[in-house]
């Protein structure tokens, strides 16, 4: 059973959802709900079903001051003052001796506000180990007293998701630019899961809230920002601000950095792998049955509608062409209009809900309806 959905607690509110929706699911519910009751227990099964080769806690750096003709680009003030003996034994320069503590006794001496950020909700094991895997505590060629450029440093010791950005068919500029990983993790502590600094989602629509992001071949990806704003119904995982149910943060194999399968294309010839994103969630029953009267509300009478627009072997309709996966205006995440030509032009879906069911007017055809119930008689 997939555990991705168990990573965030929020998550726990759609994998209920889709309990209530989608009985199958019932699993996941009672795994993610024990979870988040177990999240304070030091292992769980999860961890050990995970083969990963666990991070090494501390990594030897060589620490001594830079030879006295370098200029350092940072100094530690205590180091500057002079006074060896402000964390060594000895106050002698030429014999400081050994230090007068565990090296995080030495360092929470003066930053005390640090043993708070790791008694925080999250925080990182190596941290707590040493301070100085990380920081040289006397100067440094780098900022921040450390000793090696960000990204080179976490991925020393996080060689999981080293080999992940080196492989992956799709990556992600948000590891690479500005803080790098520190765009989104805090390397001490943080009140979220895994030391992010924010909810993912207020970490994605902050760098994905403005106009003219492009991706790796120059396309223009949509400020999602302002598509929220703009489309009220948000998809159910979006509504729950679950931007990581979909999109793996540190690059993939998948278009769009998606979790699974799902078309790149418009149109598609079906085959039901290539929907493995959707059906994570949804039944993939809606459009196995050319007819039915139970699967699907999308039909005509008994005529499976999602069946006769997605299930063909040449240019079946993928979802997009009538469903918006972030958030519509339309209910159902129905979308507005489709991309028609090379231009992109926006042709109008124009679907009207009706009691009954539903019609799309003047698109892709000619105005259609579908009837998949029958409205109740009047009492009089
Ligand atoms: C802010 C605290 C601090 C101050 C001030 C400080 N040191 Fe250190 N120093 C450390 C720590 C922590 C270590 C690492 C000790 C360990 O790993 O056990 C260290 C290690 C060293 C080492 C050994 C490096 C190695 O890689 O083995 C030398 C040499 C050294 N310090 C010199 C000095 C001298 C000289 C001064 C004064 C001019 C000084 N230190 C001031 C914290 C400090
Ligand atoms: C004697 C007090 C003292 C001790 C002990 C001490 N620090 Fe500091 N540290 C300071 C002061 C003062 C500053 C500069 C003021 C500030 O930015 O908060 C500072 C700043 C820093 C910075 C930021 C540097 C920058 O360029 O922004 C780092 C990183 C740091 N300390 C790490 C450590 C580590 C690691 C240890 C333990 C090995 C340690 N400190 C122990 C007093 C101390
Ligand atoms: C895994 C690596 C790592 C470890 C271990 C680590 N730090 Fe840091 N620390 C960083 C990075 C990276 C930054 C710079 C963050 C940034 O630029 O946003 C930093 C920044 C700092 C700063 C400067 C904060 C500021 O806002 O300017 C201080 C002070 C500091 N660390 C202290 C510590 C202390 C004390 C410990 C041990 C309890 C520690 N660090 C352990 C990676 C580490
Ligand atoms: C000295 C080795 C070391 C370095 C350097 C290091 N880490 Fe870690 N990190 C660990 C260990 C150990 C764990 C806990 C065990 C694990 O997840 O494998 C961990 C866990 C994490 C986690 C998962 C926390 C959770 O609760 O799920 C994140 C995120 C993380 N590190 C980010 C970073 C970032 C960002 C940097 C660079 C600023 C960094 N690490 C540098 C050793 C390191
Ligand atoms: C765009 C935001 C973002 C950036 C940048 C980022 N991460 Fe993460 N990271 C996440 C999220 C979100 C998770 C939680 C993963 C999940 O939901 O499955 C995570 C989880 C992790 C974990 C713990 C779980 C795992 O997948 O092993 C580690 C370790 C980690 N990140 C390391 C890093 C390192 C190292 C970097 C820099 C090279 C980095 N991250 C950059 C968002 C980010
Ligand atoms: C239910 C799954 C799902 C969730 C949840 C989800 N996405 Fe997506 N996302 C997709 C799919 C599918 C695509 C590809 C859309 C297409 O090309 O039709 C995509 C595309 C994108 C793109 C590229 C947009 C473009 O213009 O091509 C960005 C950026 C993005 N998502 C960000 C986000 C953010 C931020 C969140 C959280 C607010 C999020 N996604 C939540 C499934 C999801
Ligand atoms: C620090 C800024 C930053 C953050 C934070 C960030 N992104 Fe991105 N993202 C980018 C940039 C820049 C691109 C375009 C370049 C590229 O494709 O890597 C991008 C590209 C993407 C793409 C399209 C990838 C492709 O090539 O098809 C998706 C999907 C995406 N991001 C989703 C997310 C999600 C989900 C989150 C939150 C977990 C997130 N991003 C957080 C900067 C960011
Ligand atoms: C030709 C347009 C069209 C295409 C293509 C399409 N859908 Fe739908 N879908 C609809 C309409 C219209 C509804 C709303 C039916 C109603 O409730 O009246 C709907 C409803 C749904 C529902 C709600 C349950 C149900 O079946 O009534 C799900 C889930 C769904 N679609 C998923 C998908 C997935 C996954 C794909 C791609 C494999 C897809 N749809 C492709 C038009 C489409
Ligand atoms: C992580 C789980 C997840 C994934 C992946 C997912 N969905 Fe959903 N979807 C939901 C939830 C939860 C709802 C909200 C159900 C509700 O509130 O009625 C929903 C609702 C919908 C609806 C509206 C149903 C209705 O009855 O109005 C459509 C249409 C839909 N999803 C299509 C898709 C398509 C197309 C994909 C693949 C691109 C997809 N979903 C992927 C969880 C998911």
């Amino acid at each position: 059973m997939k555990t991705k959905n168990t990573h965030f607690q929020f998550r726990n509110s759609a994998a209920s959802i889709r309990a209530a929706i989608f009985g199958r699911r019932t699993l996941t519910v009672v795994l993610a709900i024990s979870f988040a009751v177990a999240a304070i227990a030091p292992a769980t099964a999860a961890d050990t079903d995970t083969k990963k080769p666990p991070a090494p806690k501390t990594r030897k750096n060589d620490l001594h001051p830079l030879p006295a003709g370098e200029k350092p680009v940072g100094t530690h003030a205590p180091f500057e003052d002079g006074d060896c003996s402000l964390c060594h034994k000895n106050k002698d320069p030429k014999d400081p001796g050994p230090i007068t503590g565990s090296v995080n006794e030495v360092c929470f001496g003066c930053h005390e506000d640090f043993q708070k950020v790791l008694a925080g909700k999250s925080s990182h094991a190596a941290a707590k180990e040493s301070c100085v895997s990380c920081h040289n505590p006397h100067n440094a060629r780098l900022p921040k007293l450390l000793v090696e450029e960000t990204s080179a440093l976490c991925l020393s010791c996080h060689t999981t998701v080293s080999n992940l950005m080196a492989t992956a068919k799709v990556k992600h500029a948000a590891l690479t630019t500005e803080a790098k990983c520190a765009n989104c993790h805090n390397p001490h502590g943080a009140n979220v899961e895994h030391l992010l600094t924010r909810l993912p989602y207020d970490l994605c629509v902050n760098c994905h809230g403005k106009d003219g992001v492009k991706d790796a071949d120059g396309e223009i990806l949509a400020n999602m920002k302002k598509l929220l704003e703009e489309n009220p119904q948000a998809h159910g995982p979006v509504a729950s601000k679950d931007c990581s149910a979909c999109h793996t943060p540190h690059g993939g194999e998948n278009f769009r950095l998606l979790t699974l399968d799902y078309p790149a294309q418009f149109y598609s010839a079906y085959e039901p792998k290539l929907y493995a994103l959707c059906f994570d969630c949804h039944e993939d029953s809606i459009l196995k049955d050319a007819k039915t009267t139970t699967l699907t509300r999308f039909r005509n009478g008994d005529n499976n509608l999602h069946y006769l627009h997605v299930n063909k072997s040449d240019r079946g309709r993928t979802c997009r062409a009538c469903h918006e996966v972030h958030a519509s205006k339309q209910p159902h995440q129905i979308r507005d209009a489709v991309p028609y030509g090379p231009k992109g032009w926006m042709l109008k879906v124009n679907f009207t809900q009706t009691p009954t069911g539903g019609s799309c007017a003047k698109t892709c055809h000619e105005t259609r309806s579908y009837t998949n119930s029958v409205v109740a008689p009047q009492v009089k």
